[in-house]
């Protein structure tokens, strides 16, 4: 249990390459042991408080688990980075990954871009042939109505770059341009780029910056986002003639990230997978074998309806809840009294009432025990 030494991660912010790196470096988290009850109940005092603190970080953090999801979009973001070795006065192919608010993509692109990093690196080493350190991968994360002049100083922000105080859009533009090549920045990751402000024009303006960035930086473009499809990002451009956007579209690929599903007996098996890994990382003394698959499994389906967003909250919820009370197990009682999400708890009404009539089940056949 370690308190002084790593530095924290809870307080980076991963805006700026230092934090990067201190996330990219950081070791695996170790989980806690498991102790009985009677074990607990023999801590004294001080190691008690210890060994509850480390309980309370490592369920605020479990993960990543390498769903389904997150490992068919790492297949697809390695096939198109390696593919995308072409020289540099080739446009590469960028990747948009656009879907529903809470389903991982974040996650899934920082796991991605942490391993990237860290091969090029062990590949390459840490500075380029001109001695500028190595940056393989340049992640910024937007905000509210960030306009252009605002995504490019995010960039240098990024880097740390002295002259980001007093310039023009352009001018930042070819500053970040600058760092990119120095560094030899090879994926550059806008998060939540729905957050862009986007013109009544359709986001031509938009589009064009994001061209722009495409073709003159050497890099594969990776957009993380809500609904980057309904803003016209990379539609055919059928609407007055857009045919910038369609030159967009065109070199765009667009990866999904779909919550889970119990309509198939195969989602059902995901799901299932699901809840045994997180089974497998609670550390509660009174869990037994089958407390989430067997017997939570279906109520832990209609509470987060397949977002792992909000089962995450939930569990890590529950798992404070359940140390903190000392009940040290997780049952239907115990999490009715955790609230989640809003959209969340909409949607399980619905849902509990169809599992509830047994028209719906979230349990493989193979998993399903009697009764
Ligand atoms: N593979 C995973 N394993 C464990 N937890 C995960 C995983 N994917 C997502 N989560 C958890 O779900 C929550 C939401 O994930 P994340 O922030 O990545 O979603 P998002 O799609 O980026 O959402 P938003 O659109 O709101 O930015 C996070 O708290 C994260 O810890
Ligand atoms: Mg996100």
């Amino acid at each position: 249990m370690s308190s002084a030494g790593p530095p924290r991660l809870s307080n980076l912010a991963l805006s700026r390459k230092e934090d990067f790196k201190t996330f990219v470096d950081a070791p695996r988290r170790t989980q806690p042991e498991r102790l009985n009850q009677k074990m607990l109940r023999a801590l004294n005092e001080r190691a008690r408080a210890a060994y509850d603190r480390a309980r309370r970080e490592w369920h605020a953090n479990l993960g990543p688990i390498r769903t389904p999801q997150l490992a068919a979009l790492h297949g697809d973001l390695w096939d198109i980075l390696d593919s995308n070795l072409q020289d540099g006065d080739k446009a590469k192919g960028a990747v948009a990954v656009d879907a529903f608010p809470g389903l991982g993509k974040t996650t899934a692109v920082l796991a991605f871009a942490r391993e990237f990093h860290r091969r090029e690196i062990a590949e390459y080493g840490a500075f380029t042939a001109q001695g500028h350190e190595r940056w393989p991968v340049c992640r910024v994360g937007l905000t509210g109505n960030t306009g252009m002049k605002d995504l490019n100083r995010a960039m240098l922000e990024f880097f740390g770059h002295p002259g980001r105080r007093t310039s023009t859009a352009a001018q930042f533009g070819l500053q970040a341009l600058d760092c990119v090549l120095s560094c030899e920045v090879r994926l550059l990751i806008l998060d939540d780029l729905h957050f862009l402000k986007w013109r009544k024009t359709s986001g031509i303006e938009v589009s064009n910056h994001l061209k722009w960035i495409a073709n003159e930086f050497p890099v594969t473009l990776l957009k993380v986002g809500v609904g980057l499809a309904d803003k016209g990002l990379f539609s055919e451009g059928e609407s007055a003639g857009e045919t910038v956007l369609a030159q967009t579209g065109r070199r765009t690929t667009r990866l999904g990230m779909p919550p889970f599903t119990i309509d198939t007996e195969q989602g059902r098996r995901h799901w299932r997978q699901l809840i045994l890994a997180l089974e497998q990382r609670i550390v509660l003394a009174g869990t037994y074998p089958g407390m989430l698959a067997d017997d939570l499994s279906d109520y832990l389906f209609a509470r987060s309806t397949g977002h792992i967003g909000s089962l995450m909250t939930l569990i890590n919820r529950g798992c404070q809840r359940a140390q903190r009370t000392g009940t040290e197990r997780l049952t239907r009682g115990l999490l009715d009294q955790v609230k989640n999400d809003e959209a969340a708890e909409q949607a399980r009404r619905e849902l509990e009432y169809a599992l509830h009539a047994r028209w719906a089940t979230s349990r493989p056949r193979s998993g399903r025990a009697a009764g």
